[in-house]
């Protein structure tokens, strides 16, 4: 996929429902009692693996055009799968997953593929085995394949040493299926979708501080959800409406949660000219309209708390602070080096390559934004936040940009490029 200097991007835009609301949703529905509908669903390959996990443990799910059904069993409906259970690139399903399956009368295998295989698994082993749970990896490097071995939990207090959502999750869900109060504290606060849609189906959930807690064996009922539009996705067209002379759009039903909404913050804090409109809430999760405009950026400083706000937006904040004036400071941003790829090693490379003026730090990155951008040929690496990230770039390089495996978009946006080009006329070819 090529991308050349574009022209403004104007109009309006609806991107793709939230990645992680929608594998919550499939994974709650699934053991509620009761059907659970689910639109605005993100049909993405990660929630479709979601989605063939549970078909495999005997939950009928309907895939219908505009929405999905989910005929959930109970919390202890499940049955086992008669065959292993794939993840594909799927963090969230395997490390979420990975929590439910502890707590079964069964046992399973979660894998996924080469990128899922390489991921750090042991931050989930660790409080699952303290919960009693019996979870294997099964090529013995922290990694999956896991073979799990589902038990009766013990509730546990973890202090999670990775502000990751993913971790406080598993450990929630296994908490369903313990008897007492399972706590998790983080050092920052992560991203708390789980805690909001379990309490919405019924689970009593309470989260003070870095702090969430579930009492066990909950009766979830089945609900009717409504996934607000993506802010990680949002983060593409926000930043090609900043970085483009002229340009204006508006990105309409998109998710705001305070846990997410880092990139606005950090977009405000650089001088951009974003307006929140229509603001409202979809099943406790606060949405609005967001109207774009053209802005010249200066430089920020992001670390600590900040950092699980934003960190799947990291990628295209960088990519905007090589384009703005000054000198942007990206620090404790460790968790980037294990998401789908190296991102942090990887940002740096690309933006270098195109002639960006960037020093590695150890955890993030110093970023002397303001010199041109070049085009160049770019791997995603089969990462999709790479891919979407160097399209956005390309668009305000100099000469042509050529991304290479640019369809791994499938994973959370898979109209991304169609999106982007009916809003610029000679976006990409
Ligand atoms: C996610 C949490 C984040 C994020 C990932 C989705 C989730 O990971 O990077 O894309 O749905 O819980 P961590 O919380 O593990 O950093």
């Amino acid at each position: 996929m090529i991308f050349k200097k574009s022209a403004p991007l104007r109009g309006e835009i609806t991107v793709p429902g939230d990645k992680s609301i929608s594998h919550r949703a499939v994974m709650l529905g699934s053991l509620a009692k009761g059907t659970t509908s689910i639109t605005n669903f993100l049909n993405g390959a990660d929630c479709l693996s979601t989605i063939s996990c549970f078909k495999k443990m005997g939950i009928e799910i309907e895939q219908l055009p505009s929405e999905i059904l989910i005929h959930g069993k109970g919390l202890h409906g499940l049955q086992p799968p008669k065959a292993i259970l794939d993840a594909g690139n799927s963090g969230t399903t395997t490390r979420l997953l990975a929590g439910i399956l502890a707590g079964q009368s069964f046992t399973s295998t979660l894998t996924g593929d080469a990128s899922i295989k390489k991921r750090p698994m042991t931050r989930i082993i660790a409080p699952l085995s303290q919960m009693g749970g019996q979870v294997e990896s099964l090529s013995n490097n922290g990694c999956a394949p896991l073979k799990i071995t589902g038990h009766s939990l013990t509730p546990i207090h973890y202090i999670s040493p990775v502000s990751s959502a993913q971790v406080k999750s598993c450990i929630l869900l296994a908490g369903m299926y313990a008897d007492g109060f399972t706590k998790v504290t983080e050092p920052f606060l992560s991203r708390n979708h789980s805690e909001l849609m379990m309490r919405a189906f019924g689970a009593q959930v309470t989260s003070e501080g870095t702090t969430a807690t579930i009492i066990g064996n909950p009766v979830l009922e089945g609900q009717k959800v409504v996934v607000p539009g993506d802010i990680s996705s949002a983060a593409y067209f926000i930043a090609a409406a900043l970085l483009i002379p002229g340009s204006e759009l508006l990105i309409k039903d998109v998710g705001i949660n305070p846990t997410r909404n880092g990139i606005l913050k950090v977009c405000e804090e650089m001088g951009a000219d974003i307006q929140l409109l229509n603001k409202r809430e979809y099943c406790q999760e606060p949405v609005a309209d967001i109207l774009v405009k053209y802005s010249p950026l200066k430089s920020v400083i992001i670390e600590g708390s900040r950092i699980p706000t934003l960190i799947d937006e990291l990628p295209i904040i960088a990519v905007m602070a090589a384009c703005a004036q000054g000198t942007t400071i990206i620090r404790d941003a460790e968790e980037l080096k294990v998401k789908e790829s190296n991102r942090l090693d990887i940002i740096i490379q690309h933006l270098t390559s195109m002639g960006a003026d960037i020093t590695p730090l150890e955890n993030g990155m110093e970023i002397r934004g303001g010199n041109p951008l070049k085009g160049t040929t770019l791997d995603s690496h089969l990462d999709h936040r790479i891919a979407m990230s160097f399209a956005i770039a390309g668009m305000v390089s100099n000469g042509a940009t050529e991304i290479l495996n640019a369809s791994c978009v499938d994973i959370s946006y898979p109209e991304f490029y169609g999106d982007l080009a009916r809003l610029s006329d000679s976006t990409c070819c």
